[in-house]
């Protein structure tokens, strides 16, 4: 079996090392990089950090608009899939690499596998949600991480092809968790174990516009905590055309975006984390971290249900209000598998290729 790879974003580095590997151990794969993400710690690391053999293909598209963005890789892709000729295309998640991959292969008529199927925010501003359903509409294959995601799809026709496999992110967390905690990031930042919070933010919703990015920021800057914030180069740039760094005290501690095992490592000893990434929320349930969503809604209902995650929004006194008093124990249940769903996925392309 021949199956052609694409990933272009951080989350989907992450997310397609462990499926990677299992393609290899019996099969070809081609793995084709769009260029979405280029930054050495946005995307070279990943690679480093996790083995994932470098891509056969990048398409070096870089950032743009839109519709710039996903028409040069639909152009690009559609050359590259013509000459690589796969038994199945693999695309993950939900950015634009994601939408381009599933149009590309499936108008040359390539079977699509879609890596974290079904999942949905039911809001359409998010560009995220737009990719999510055009793929999981085009794609053969759907691999759900959770129940949730599965009876998604059900609403919306799709029973065909649909597969609950687990989340893949649960089988890369606890491949690395114990590698992560070898590192010494923690200390290297003078930080105390559970003395921290860890926080990441990069939806547009959120640092696009000055009100919201400085509404979270202040939050960051009254909790009362060390808040360590990896910050995202979209995130990066709008702090800077905002001019909100300079208003902020010492306790927010800006840094560059860390590797996987480092950021394993601040996640595992954080008091809390606040964040609007959407694995983010999981990887903090995953190792029993309080979550504080800096969103209106989050297509990871399990870890709201479940009380470990508290959805908030970006309102400087609910953020700080969380950040304070959200403070849930109790068990968690097993809603996103056993760390098992990269083979269960190769099982199931097997049987369909
Ligand atoms: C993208 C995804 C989002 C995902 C996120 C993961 C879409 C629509 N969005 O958002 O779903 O959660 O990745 O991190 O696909 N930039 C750099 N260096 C880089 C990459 C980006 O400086 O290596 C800057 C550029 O100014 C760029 C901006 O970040 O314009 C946004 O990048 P882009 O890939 O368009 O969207 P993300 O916000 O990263
Ligand atoms: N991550 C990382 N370094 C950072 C911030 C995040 O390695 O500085 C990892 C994190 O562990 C998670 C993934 O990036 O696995 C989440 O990606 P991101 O938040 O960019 O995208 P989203 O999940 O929201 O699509």
């Amino acid at each position: 079996m021949k199956v052609a790879s694409i990933v272009g974003a951080r989350p989907q580095f992450i997310k397609a090392a462990p499926v990677s590997r299992e393609i290899r151990r019996r099969h070809t794969e081609v793995l084709i990089h769009t260029g979405q993400h280029y930054d050495e710690a946005m995307s070279d690391v990943f690679f480093r950090n996790l083995e994932i053999p470098s891509p056969d293909y990048n398409l070096e598209v870089g950032s743009g608009s839109h519709a710039h963005q996903t028409g040069e890789m639909l152009i690009r892709l559609e050359e590259v899939l013509l000459r690589v000729s796969p038994d199945v295309v693999l695309v993950y998640g939900d950015t634009n690499s994601t939408l381009a991959g599933a149009l590309a292969a499936a108008k040359l008529h390539l079977p699509v596998g879609h890596v974290e199927a079904g999942l949905r925010s039911f809001n359409r501003t998010m560009p995220e949600e737009l990719n999510r359903i055009v793929a999981d509409h085009l794609a053969a294959l759907l691999f759900c991480p959770t129940q949730t995601a599965v009876d998604n799809l059900k609403r919306e026709g799709i029973e065909k092809g649909v597969h609950l496999v687990g989340d893949v992110m649960y089988d890369v967390a606890l491949a690395n968790a114990q590698e992560a905690r070898k590192r010494d990031i923690i200390r290297r930042l003078g930080l105390e174990p559970k003395g921290y919070v860890l926080a990441t933010v990069h939806r547009p919703a959120n640092v696009d516009e000055k009100v919201s990015l400085e509404s979270v920021l202040r939050a960051f800057a009254g909790c009362g905590e060390t808040v360590v914030f990896p910050v995202h180069p979209r995130t990066r740039k709008m702090i800077k055309q905002f001019g909100l760094a300079e208003g902020l005290p010492p306790t927010v501690v800006l840094i560059e975006p860390v590797d996987y095992l480092d950021f394993l490592a601040l996640l595992m000893e954080a008091k809390k984390v606040a964040t609007d990434s959407g694995g983010v929320q999981k990887e903090a349930y995953f190792f029993g971290i309080p979550c504080v969503t800096l969103r209106d809604e989050t297509e990871w209902m399990e870890t709201v249900e479940d009380g470990w995650n508290a959805v908030v929004g970006t309102d400087t006194k609910d953020v700080v209000d969380a950040i304070r008093n959200f403070n849930p124990h109790g068990t968690k249940s097993k809603s996103f598998g056993d760390g098992h769903a990269a083979e269960r996925i190769v099982k199931l392309l097997e049987a369909f290729a």
